[in-house]
């Protein structure tokens, strides 16, 4: 379990670097592992990294580059001298840029004098079968036999899951220590590219009926469609889970981290 416990990264989705010293304060010394993403990282910059190292945490900078590869090359150069841990990019971007990608971290990590995991966004957990099928295939939505609403599980989800697994396959070629995928898709692209290959999975939900506020937010909290609780998503063969609103939105924030860590332990 303590092993798990590091491997719970806490999507710091903030726009003051005050609102993330609350939660980092709230959680010390029973969270390891933090995710800056866009809100933080525009807001605030490269002061919201040196805030969470402050706090002798690790770093996941979600900043989804998607660029030609010379600039994604500097860019993760970049995010790497800031001291992040985990950066990532997207698979669809291409070999190339991926390629760049892996460059810039490693002479970064070669001037800090740490590892960083390069990884990749296959297809963003946000997405369902029907928005993969509009977006990537180009097919009209009355063109499309979708599964049932209430159908769960790898099977409702299988133009998403071929298509990560894809992307995936080529992240592997370029070099790349893992992407980020749903659970749903987790096992599939272990089984098929090996256990070495990380797959680190947000779109995490507590089962439970009072937990969190996850599903509420601004009306917004619904949008991850391939969802998985914390127990799953590790069963599934997860390296590491991205847990968001689950905490950030909750009344108690601790007792929310306590939530998922039984979770895992049952
Ligand atoms: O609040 P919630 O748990 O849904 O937050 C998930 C976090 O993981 C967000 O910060 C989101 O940007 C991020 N993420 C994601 N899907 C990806 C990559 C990152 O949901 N493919």
């Amino acid at each position: 379990m303590k092993n798990l416990k590091e491997k719970i990264i806490i999507a710091l989705d903030y726009d003051s670097l005050q609102h993330a010293k609350e939660l980092l304060e709230k959680l010390k010394g029973r969270a390891y592992f933090y995710k800056i993403g866009f809100e933080l990282f525009t807001s605030c910059g490269a002061d919201s990294v040196s805030l969470v190292k402050d706090y002798g945490c690790k770093v996941f900078l979600d900043l989804k580059y998607h660029d030609i590869p010379n600039t994604v090359y500097k860019a993760v150069k970049s995010a790497g001298k800031l001291g992040a841990d985990i950066i990532n990019v997207h698979a669809s971007g291409g070999i190339d840029m991926m390629k760049a990608a892996k460059n810039g971290a490693e002479e970064a990590s070669y001037a800090a004098g740490n590892h960083i995991d390069i990884i990749a966004v296959t297809v963003l957990t946000s997405l369902s079968d029907a928005d993969v099928k509009q977006v990537f295939y180009g097919l009209k939505e009355s063109a499309m036999p979708l599964p049932s609403e209430n159908e769960e599980g790898a099977a409702a989800y299988g133009v998403s899951s071929d298509l990560a697994l894809h992307l995936a396959e080529l992240a592997k070629i370029s070099g790349l220590d893992g992407v980020v995928c749903s659970g749903h898709e987790s096992v599939k692209i272990k089984n098929t590219l090996g256990r070495n290959f990380k797959t680190v999975t947000p779109g995490i939900r507590l089962k439970t009926k009072n937990a969190g506020k996850a599903a509420g937010i601004n009306g917004l909290g619904g949008d991850q469609k391939r969802t998985m609780s914390p127990y799953e998503a590790f069963n599934a063969g997860a390296d590491y889970i991205v847990v968001g609103r689950e905490i950030t939105s909750a009344d108690n924030p601790s007792e929310a981290l306590g939530l998922i860590y039984a979770d895992i332990d049952k």
